[in-house]
């Protein structure tokens, strides 16, 4: 080999054209052993750098650097050649993309978040309260005696002595009266539970939304104003409300609330019994027991109060006659939705 370092570098340069096209017109299977003899232990380019002691330090430089960079201009070059030809053999980009099924939110959450969007427009609040409640909270503090047949009318899952899980919502009406002072506005959705038999209308885990406004001077139009204005813009403009008297030991007066039949328009059918109205609602006028228990003087506020079935309002306006398919996770169900 000559040790002038101008014909050396001509060499590295032929080198490294040889290299990359032997490289690139070779069959796969035998490029691993071009890449050897190009960057292994026995390559040309090794045997120029052992020989660089022969050259003056500064030629031995120079031809250091440019053998060093043909090194890694050929490594770069067959790794990212290697990297090519397995994507192409991975990939066909011509081909129609797969299709990810997306989820989406359980029609009970979308019936719930609308609810709360409603309710939300109208100055309420949202709250919550937990599923495992005290028999304190879920009945006693809603004036409810004991050994009151009030207490029966809940099939409750009893946990031990003190409790049990939530038979309705109303119990975050006393967890909130206690932590703050009139006016409160608020809408609390949430889980339910209870012991009764399974059918088409009723299920042992079930929503409900509760919402209350205390203040001085609320009235039972009030609640009829929220109500009603809650039904239009939920059902839509044919929706009518009916108040019955009813009886809630929470409640005086105490009423239950059904909507005209959407889906025969109250002719009646099978969904609302044929009695063409479908009870959708408790509600009334917060009973002064509750807010002397939490301290709120009877005298100075009232306060309206009013718990619905979320199932209940969803089966009414999508025309489904069966409680259960909520629970069921049939997709056939679920995506309609
Ligand atoms: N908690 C009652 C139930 O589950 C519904 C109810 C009635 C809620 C009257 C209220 C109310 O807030 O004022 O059956």
């Amino acid at each position: 080999m000559t040790a002038d370092p101008k014909s050396i570098i001509d060499q590295l340069d032929d080198i490294e054209a040889e290299a990359k096209r032997e490289w690139d017109q070779a069959d796969p299977k035998d490029r691993p052993t071009i890449k050897s003899r190009y960057l292994g232990k026995k390559s040309k380019i090794k045997s120029i750098l052992g020989a660089l002691k022969d050259l003056s330090p500064e030629d031995r430089k120079t031809v250091g650097q440019k053998a060093n960079q043909l090194q890694n201009s050929l490594n770069d070059h067959f790794v990212l050649d290697q990297v090519q030809s397995h994507r192409k053999a991975q990939y066909d980009h011509t081909l129609p993309g797969r299709v990810q099924p997306r989820g989406h939110r359980h029609i009970l959450t979308q019936t719930m978040d609308d609810v709360v969007q409603i309710f939300y427009g109208m100055g309420f609040e949202v709250a919550d309260g937990p599923e495992i409640e005290s028999d304190y909270y879920n009945f006693s503090a809603l004036n409810f005696p004991p050994d009151h047949p009030a207490r029966d009318m809940q099939d409750t899952f009893f946990l031990n002595d003190e409790y049990l899980l939530r038979t309705h919502t109303s119990p975050v009406q006393v967890r909130v009266f206690e932590q703050r002072r009139p006016p409160v506005r608020i809408l609390a959705p949430g889980r339910t539970y209870r012991n009764e038999a399974i059918s088409a209308r009723a299920y042992c885990v079930f929503h409900q939304v509760e919402g209350f406004f205390v203040d001085v001077d609320v009235t039972f139009a009030d609640l009829k104003g929220v109500l009603s204005a809650f039904a239009q813009e939920y059902f839509g403009a044919q929706a009518q409300l009916r108040f019955r008297p009813s009886f809630f030991p929470f409640t005086e007066p105490s009423t239950e609330v059904d909507v005209n039949c959407l889906l025969c328009g109250g002719k009646g059918c099978a969904l609302c019994k044929y009695e063409g109205w479908l009870e959708i609602l408790g509600a009334g006028m917060i009973d002064p027991n509750v807010f002397t228990a939490v301290d709120y003087d009877p005298d100075v506020f009232t306060g309206y109060a009013f718990g619905m079935g979320i199932e209940r309002i969803a089966m009414l306006k999508h025309g489904i006659d069966d409680i259960r398919v909520f629970y069921d996770n049939d997709l056939r169900f679920l995506q309609q939705f």
